[in-house]
């Protein structure tokens, strides 16, 4: 068996034959082609040769007049018209691996670490693969402890759940996935950075994650200055290592910072590929690659070996522009995940972190991940959160005077707890048990009387 997986790997790593066209014309991002019509297919790689001899990675990504439209995961510098393209048929797979863990890679899975090579796995993953079958698909398991209060009390995360956690720029989106990353229990973790900042990627590495927390993760990395092609392929990427994980049997946490991002490096691949624009202008092929993406996460598929089956438990952020939560990305991702965490500006701007709105935030996990003492104590604090927030004008104008509603009244008692109850550090964690202790403790405490 061992030998025929060798051969197998052998075999694929056998040169194929390979294709030669030539430049014909560059429109901002895009190349034109001749020569490759029926030999490159959308998605497909090959490589452009510039006037110095670099050689440029380049995908397809249509077809115009009778030519191949390509783009470039890097910069065109010295590509003339004339040079030749040649094809590449082994660039579109990589071999991540349990070899990958503690390692920093970019979209094209080259270590970006400086910790010399990588130890690739035994088998070729191609980047893009459809998600296992609905129906041979587990259902999700159960809750995990994410350390993290409010999430465990109000927005439990099960094993093969795929959260959102959407806000504005600056609200913490970033600062509660480092959250998920040191406390939540899984074997390994994969992270997708694609599209931040450069600056955040260490400070992540080292601040957030730590030596401990680095060494059962896979970071993919593609900074927001890098060209759309290795922004999107960064999230492939990084579904791909997880999917990989997965299928050793490990349960595998993947966070993705931010599918916004993706969403809009494929926003300028499908415009430049001549797509028509819709909302906000985002073409249609946003919409198709986005569910595609996410639907990868999830419960992995039904196994009868020996190996127990691994599942993608997932996160993934969301920049709401301008604070619109009904604006298409934030639209179409919150329809295709299993819950959303909602940050908001106002909370933020209190000081309270993770600025988690818990009323407008859902996890379609609930009720049945919980046991009916903890939905009974989380349903309460609900309750009074929704009393008081129904009358937070009212209280904050002076209009409203004690005594006249005693639910009111106990809201106002329960209020300044609860918000310390929901405020956390970022190095803190607790339990989910003692979690539900501290609130159950919380609202039992007899409030002011008026
Ligand atoms: N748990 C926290 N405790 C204290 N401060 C926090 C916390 N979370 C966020 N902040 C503050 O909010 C700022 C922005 O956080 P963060 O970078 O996580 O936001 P973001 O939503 O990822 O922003 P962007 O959309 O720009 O990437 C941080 O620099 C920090 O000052
Ligand atoms: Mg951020």
């Amino acid at each position: 068996m061992q030998a025929l997986e060798a051969l197998t790997a052998a075999i694929e790593r056998l040169p194929t034959v390979t294709w030669r066209g030539r430049i014909r014309a560059a429109t901002g991002m895009t190349l034109e082609v001749d020569g490759l019509q029926r030999v490159l297919s959308v998605g497909d790689k090959c490589h452009a040769e510039t006037v110095h001899g670099r050689r440029v990675l380049c995908e397809a990504v249509g077809f115009r007049h009778g030519r191949t439209l390509l783009m470039a995961f890097d910069s065109l510098d010295g590509v003339a018209e004339g040079c030749t393209v040649v094809t590449d048929d082994t660039a579109n797979t990589l071999r991540p691996g349990p070899g990958w863990l503690g390692r920093v890679v970019d979209a094209l899975g080259h270590p970006v670490d400086g910790k010399g090579p990588l130890r690739n796995g035994e088998h070729a993953r191609p980047l893009r693969r459809p998600p296992p079958p609905a129906c041979a698909r587990r259902r999700m398991g159960p809750r995990i402890d994410t350390g993290i209060r409010v999430v465990d009390a109000f927005v439990p995360l099960c094993r093969g759940q795929r959260l959102g956690v959407f806000a504005a720029s600056g609200v913490g989106k970033s600062t509660l996935l480092s959250m998920f990353a040191r406390n939540a229990e899984a074997d390994v973790i994969v992270i997708g950075l694609i599209g931040e900042r450069g600056r955040e990627v260490r400070e992540f590495i080292q601040d957030d994650l730590g030596p401990e927390g680095l060494a059962r993760s896979v970071v993919v990395v593609a900074t927001s200055d890098e060209p759309p092609l290795m922004r999107r392929q960064a999230a492939l990427l990084c579904m791909t290592v997880a999917e990989e994980l997965r299928d050793r049997g490990l349960h595998v946490l993947c966070l993705m910072d931010s599918v916004t991002r993706f969403a809009m490096a494929q926003r300028e691949i499908g415009l430049a590929a001549g797509e028509p624009p819709t909302g906000k202008s985002y073409p249609p092929s946003v919409f198709a690659e986005l569910p595609r993406l996410l639907e990868r996460a999830g419960p992995g598929p039904d196994t009868d070996g020996p190996r127990p089956p691994g599942d993608i438990t997932a996160i993934f952020t969301v920049l709401v522009d301008g604070d619109d939560h009904d604006e298409p990305i934030a639209d179409a991702v919150r329809g295709i995940l299993d819950g959303h965490l909602v940050l908001d500006r106002r909370i933020a701007g209190q000081g309270r972190y993770p600025a988690v709105d818990v009323l407008r935030s859902v996890s379609r996990a609930l009720p049945g991940c919980h046991s009916p003492a903890e939905n009974d104590i989380a349903g309460r604090a609900r309750a009074s959160m929704a009393t008081y927030d129904n009358m937070r004008e009212m209280i904050r104008l002076g209009a409203y005077r004690r005594g006249s509603d005693p639910e009111v009244d106990a809201a106002m008692a329960v209020h300044p707890r609860l918000e310390a109850f929901l405020r956390q550090g970022k190095d803190d964690r607790l339990p989910a048990a003692a979690t539900f202790a501290q609130l159950h403790t919380l609202l039992s405490v007899p409030g002011d009387r008026p």
